[in-house]
């Protein structure tokens, strides 16, 4: 999928304006709908504008002038006898809501990094004070959300990796840095007979515990809390989706070689990230990259670049699935 070129609505005044305004109502709209709980109660059936004022506490005119933005913009839709009511874009939108709930971290991020580049901070650092990882330790509602974001990004990447990589027969797996276990259970999902770990930071694993407890497959999970830069479990495949793009080279061959250190001999590592293409282009990896530059102090890698950091920490690359639009997998094996 490609992406327009933000450049491609810069040819006009008018389509500058409306492409920037246009952006910046939907995203506070679309947050305002999830947060009043609009969009929750559409998801369970047709309502009235008066019946939603009523539920979100909003002003009916107001809440009417908004409606009307959502249905304009077709993400509900209005039906028999004025109901609204909801579209598969309206439970996509709910789906989006934690995406955009990052935007509270991001923006005020956005105003400090002009002066934190100049001065070598990362910009999350310049704007909450910590880095993002301590930041949310201490921050569990802020943490949780960005959770629930990990988990959109997994379901949206899961059918590719299944579809196009699928991975040689291993015992046990462990998604290092695996937030609440979406891509765990999946892949336990679809690898029958085998074990995962799902091992993150102490406070993430110790939140994921109840949704794992809830799944048909917690038996076969084992929750290990811990930092990947002290050691991390045994298995035979490891999954790092969406970690090496957080850290610089130096912490990313750190991580590596933790795994390095336990790893059998057929041990296979699986690097799920998005690869730069070679020359820049409007697309989802070349975003993520600059978000890495404002979130911590990672980035996203062209391939050249991700083979040359897994060769420097004791592996081999031996498939590459590439997927222009998102995540791509790089498979190494240890030598
Ligand atoms: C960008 S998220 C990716 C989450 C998950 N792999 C996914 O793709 O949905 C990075 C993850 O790394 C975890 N993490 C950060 N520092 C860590 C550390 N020192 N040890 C273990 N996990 C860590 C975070 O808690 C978070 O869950």
């Amino acid at each position: 999928m490609t992406t327009r070129a933000i450049g491609q609505h810069f040819d006009t005044a008018d389509d500058a304006f409306n492409w920037a305004n246009g952006n910046a109502i939907g995203l506070i709209l679309i947050r305002l709908a999830n947060e009043s709980g609009i969009v929750a109660r559409l998801l369970s059936g047709p309502a009235s504008v008066a019946e939603l004022a009523r539920a979100s506490g909003l002003p009916t005119d107001k809440l009417g002038r908004i409606v009307d933005f959502l249905v304009a913009h077709e993400l509900v839709e209005a039906g028999e006898g004025g109901l609204l009511q909801a579209t598969p874009r309206t439970a996509m939108m709910h789906e989006a809501a934690s995406y955009i709930r990052t935007l509270d971290l991001t923006f005020p991020m956005g105003l400090e990094m002009l002066p934190a580049l100049r001065s070598g901070k990362t910009p999350f650092e310049a704007a909450h004070g910590q880095p993002v990882f301590s930041y949310f330790a201490s921050h569990p509602e802020q943490a949780a959300n960005f959770g629930r974001f990990m988990g959109w990004m997994t379901r949206r990447i899961e059918r590719f990796i299944f579809a196009e990589h699928p991975f040689h027969p291993f015992g046990t797996v462990a998604d290092i840095g695996g937030s609440g276990g979406d891509l765990l259970l999946a892949v336990l999902g679809h690898y029958p007979g085998t074990r995962g770990v799902l091992f993150d930071l102490p406070e993430v694993a110790e939140r994921a515990r109840p949704a794992i407890a809830a799944s048909p497959l917690a038996d076969r999970v084992e929750i290990v809390g811990g930092s990947f830069f002290d050691a991390v479990p045994a298995a035979d495949l490891y999954l790092l989706k969406q970690i090496l793009h957080d850290w610089h080279d130096d912490e990313c061959r750190r991580i590596l070689g933790r795994i390095r250190a336990v790893i059998a001999p057929e041990g296979r590592v699986a690097v799920i990230d998005h690869l730069l293409s070679d020359v820049p282009a409007p697309n989802e990896s070349l975003s993520t990259d600059i978000a890495m530059m404002l979130w911590d102090t990672g980035r996203e890698r062209k391939r050249h670049e991700m083979e040359a950091l897994l060769v420097s920490s004791g592996f081999r690359v031996d498939r590459v699935t590439a997927n222009p639009a998102g995540h791509s997998v790089v498979e190494a094996v240890p030598v």
